[in-house]
């Protein structure tokens, strides 16, 4: 069943890129991602509805990122550890009062977590390299810091990361609009 996800430095070696849409090089971890292009996608990438990422070669733990939609999305095979420590966190503790959501609510298996690589607060790219004090990421621009579950615990981001539409078959991750 698709879940509907919302969306997080990033080097280019993390970059799986996808199909030929695939795109603009990103810049470093501080790099601000240009919002007009978020909002003025192209008819080509518009075209490409879905992408197919296969997950057999991620290891718990790790973390890779994919371009889609022009956006990078980290895509991340969570840890029993992680998964309890954002499984834990009450929901009205969370900082995102308007799409406030449980970790059940943000992902379709435990075990990986989808969501789009852009800080909420001005659109930087967070650093998967700094994880802050919550085990998922720190915004290196103004020290936004993210649970495990992608939600936004400190900092000036009011928002959790955003996410897309994700299924799962065997090994093979859709993610869809
Ligand atoms: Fe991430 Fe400001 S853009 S904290």
């Amino acid at each position: 069943m698709a879940h509907s996800t919302d969306d997080a430095g990033v080097t280019r070696r993390d970059f799986i890129y996808v199909a030929s849409a695939t795109l603009a090089a990103l810049g470093g971890a501080a790099a601000a991602w240009p919002l007009i292009d978020q909002m003025n996608p192209s008819a080509d990438t518009l075209a490409l509805k879905e992408i197919e990422v296969d997950l057999a070669s991620i290891v718990p733990g790790q973390q890779i990122t994919v371009e889609w939609q022009k956006k990078p999305v980290f895509i991340r095979r969570r840890t029993p550890e992680e998964i309890k420590e954002a499984e834990d966190v009450p929901v009205d503790q969370l900082k995102d009062t308007q799409f406030p959501a449980a970790d059940k609510d943000r992902v379709q298996k435990p075990e990986w977590l989808i969501v789009v690589a852009i800080c909420t607060h001005l659109g930087c790219i967070p650093s998967k390299d700094m994880k802050g004090e919550f085990g998922g990421w720190l915004c290196p621009c103004h020290g936004s810091q993210y649970s495990t579950s992608g939600s936004v615990v400190r900092g000036p981001a009011s928002q959790s990361l955003r996410r897309f539409n994700t299924t799962f078959a065997a090994n093979v991750l859709t993610i869809s609009l």
